[in-house]
């Protein structure tokens, strides 16, 4: 048994799960599960959400094959979309476990096409979903060049257009300026689409950011990720109402930006009660005490000697690491929860083991300690380790690593 260890309350991820369909109210649901469903394990995460009868997710969706081959491992049986592109020797495993491959190139079409022939016996069409880039400028189909390529394929007796995407570069932000802009360029294609009698199929956009602010660009269908995890994406996203809301005409003046840079790392005036959907964090990490001692005024602690005591006091050692995801950045500027108290955490982070200092409390080897959660009315929070670390609160989840073991409760 390893001593430290990922709590994943399901619970939690199923109220989270109808909070956002009460929002969205008849739209269908992608959930995003890819990146080892943003860490709180994929197979477990999906097959709970795939038992929420008529309330399930309509679709899955991964960025690669394998992780998609992982959930029909798992028995997933619902529709899985793979949302990165694919080259040759991937091709197999989208036609034997029956996925949907995102295409945007000729070259996907030539490759599929060629696929189908060796690989497709049981599959008269090729079921496919059309990426077009509004500015994300990552992945898709430029929105100027995107209609001659689907009017092309939606007369290809090889493949069957299920459905046509987009994805935002900033739709957390505040300034929904740039969003705006991205959901005028979809709209027009589809607007093209439309009157040229062309079918697309489900049409989708909407990651976390633009569930909680951008009704507008809900469609057919939404890819939640963060959000089912309890996570906001960013500081401000609230689904309120936005006086900083932008005319996409105004964003279109202004051409490509030069300074959208997003404010909302500053991690300034973080605020919940106002958020449109409610949410619980579902994981929370915790460890134990594993070793205790005293040192004398003037002594150091760890790698570096980034800690000096300032009286003679009693230390305490805890079993998790940046080996396990818990970031050297922390060093010296975290603080975790033990017997309903916070401790400063001290010293620099090592791969497989951290250090608080304790004064005269009676912490004994054994106790809990809470690294990311709650414990009688203190908390530690993603966005805590956030705002010291300048990240996102994907990497600080995806960041934890095979050794933290995953915990599943509730349901
Ligand atoms: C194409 C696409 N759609 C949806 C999502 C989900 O995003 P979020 O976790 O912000 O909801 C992602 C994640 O990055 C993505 O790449």
């Amino acid at each position: 048994m390893h001593l430290s260890y990922a709590v994943i309350d399901l619970s939690k991820l199923r109220r989270n799960f109808f909070n956002i369909r009460k929002k969205i109210k008849n739209v269908k649901i992608m959930a995003v599960v890819k990146a080892d469903a943003y860490g709180h394990g994929i197979k477990e995460t999906a097959a709970f959400l795939s038992s929420l009868g008529n309330k399930k997710p309509e679709y899955f969706a991964v960025a690669f094959p394998d992780e998609a081959v992982e959930l029909r491992e798992a028995k997933i049986k619902e529709p899985i979309l793979v949302f990165e592109p694919f080259i040759k020797d991937q091709a197999e495993d989208l036609f034997r476990y029956n996925l949907i491959a995102t295409v945007f190139d000729d070259e996907h079409i030539r490759i599929l096409r060629n696929a189908l022939k060796k690989y497709g016996k049981r599959v008269s069409r090729i079921k496919v979903h059309v990426k077009v880039n509004t500015g994300m400028n990552r992945l898709g189909i430029n929105h100027t060049e995107a209609f001659n390529f689907i009017k092309r394929l939606s007369v290809d007796k090889d493949f069957e257009i299920d459905g046509i995407y987009t994805h935002f570069a900033n739709s957390e932000d505040k300034d929904k300026s740039f969003a705006m802009l991205q959901i005028k360029r979809f709209n027009a294609l589809l607007k093209k689409l439309d009157e040229n009698k062309i079918k697309t199929g489900i049409r989708h956009a909407a990651n976390s950011g633009a569930v909680l602010d951008l009704p507008e660009s809900y469609y057919d269908m939404v890819r939640p990720g963060i959000l089912m995890y309890g996570q906001y994406p960013s500081p401000t996203a609230s689904g309120g109402s936005l006086s900083a809301r932008f005319s996409a005409r105004r964003a279109d003046q202004a051409g490509i930006r030069k300074g959208i840079n997003s404010d909302e790392t500053s991690h300034k005036g973080i605020n919940n009660s106002n958020r449109s959907i409610k949410l619980e964090p579902v994981m929370s990490v915790v460890s134990r005490v594993s070793s205790r001692f005293v040192i004398d005024k003037g002594e150091t602690v760890s790698y570096g000697r980034k800690f000096t005591a300032k009286r003679r006091t009693t230390i305490i050692s805890v079993p998790i690491g940046y080996a396990d995801g818990f970031s050297r950045g922390l060093s010296n500027r975290s603080q975790a929860i033990i017997n309903g108290k916070k401790y400063n955490q001290i010293g620099s982070v090592t791969m497989d083991r951290i250090m608080f200092e304790i004064k005269n409390d009676n912490v004994k080897v054994g106790d809990k300690v809470i690294i990311l959660g709650k414990d009688k009315g203190e908390e530690i929070t993603v966005w805590d380790w956030c705002k010291v670390l300048h990240t996102i609160p994907y990497e600080v989840m995806c960041g934890f690593r095979k050794r933290i073991s995953r915990v599943y409760r509730g349901g």
